[in-house]
């Protein structure tokens, strides 16, 4: 394969990025105009190694990679499965771990233990249904919301959530605690399943790198 094509990258912004960023730096993959913290700056290129690295929210990263606008992703695996695009999950970096996981007060598990049709909050509704549904066969009723999730119990807006636990502190401050555990979660690399074929040579080189780190 010709290498005067760019190979693509969409990050999602933020933390992820500069994650991931350290970790191609190990691999001799830098960008070194997207070190300037203070930049607005939505896209980079590294002419040497022909390399265009975007930034994007990070829900928006499998549609860009589904669509080939970018060739690779990175992002989390919470937003692979709940954006449910076509892409090939190659990848996990090993960074951003943490766990999706029915929380609520203690009092919850016996809803949870009886299948009672309860009421859920979650910026993951399709995790939420997939689990519930699909994995428990328990009929629930899902109310999207886009953050601080922890709310829903809390104001009685529901009687669970489905949310990212990290450290647990959030649910800790807010008497709330790890009813049910999903799925772990970290950072993944995806990547379009033509740009896999066509830079199959580019991308397995880039695979196999982090890998062996
Ligand atoms: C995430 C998640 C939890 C919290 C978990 O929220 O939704 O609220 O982090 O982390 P912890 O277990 O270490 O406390 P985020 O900070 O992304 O904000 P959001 O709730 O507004 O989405």
């Amino acid at each position: 394969m010709s290498t005067d094509r760019y190979l693509t990258f969409a990050l999602g912004k933020g933390r992820l990025a500069n994650k991931t960023m350290e970790l191609f730096e190990q691999i001799g993959i830098s960008c070194e105009e997207m070190k300037d913290k203070d930049s607005r700056k939505l896209i980079f290129v590294n002419e040497d190694l022909k390399l265009k690295f975007f930034l994007s929210k990070g829900p928006d990263v499998p549609t860009y990679v589904e669509y080939g606008a970018a060739d690779i992703g990175v992002v989390g695996r919470d937003t692979i499965m709940e954006e449910n695009r076509n892409v090939y999950e190659v990848l996990d970096l090993g960074f951003g771990k943490c766990r999706m996981c029915v929380c609520g007060p203690a009092s919850a598990s016996e809803l949870l233990l009886h299948h009672e049709r309860i009421k859920v909050a979650s910026k993951y509704p399709r995790i939420a249904r997939d689990y519930f549904y699909e994995q428990k066969h328990q009929t629930v009723d899902i109310i999207k919301l886009n953050g601080s999730v922890e709310l829903g119990p809390i104001v009685g807006l529901t009687d669970v959530i489905v949310d990212i636990v990290e450290t647990g502190s959030t649910l800790r401050e807010n008497g709330l605690t790890v009813l049910e555990e999903i799925c772990p979660l970290s950072a993944r690399m995806i990547v379009n399943p033509v740009s896999m074929q066509m830079e199959n040579e580019r991308i397995r080189d880039i695979v196999t790198k982090l890998r062996n780190m």
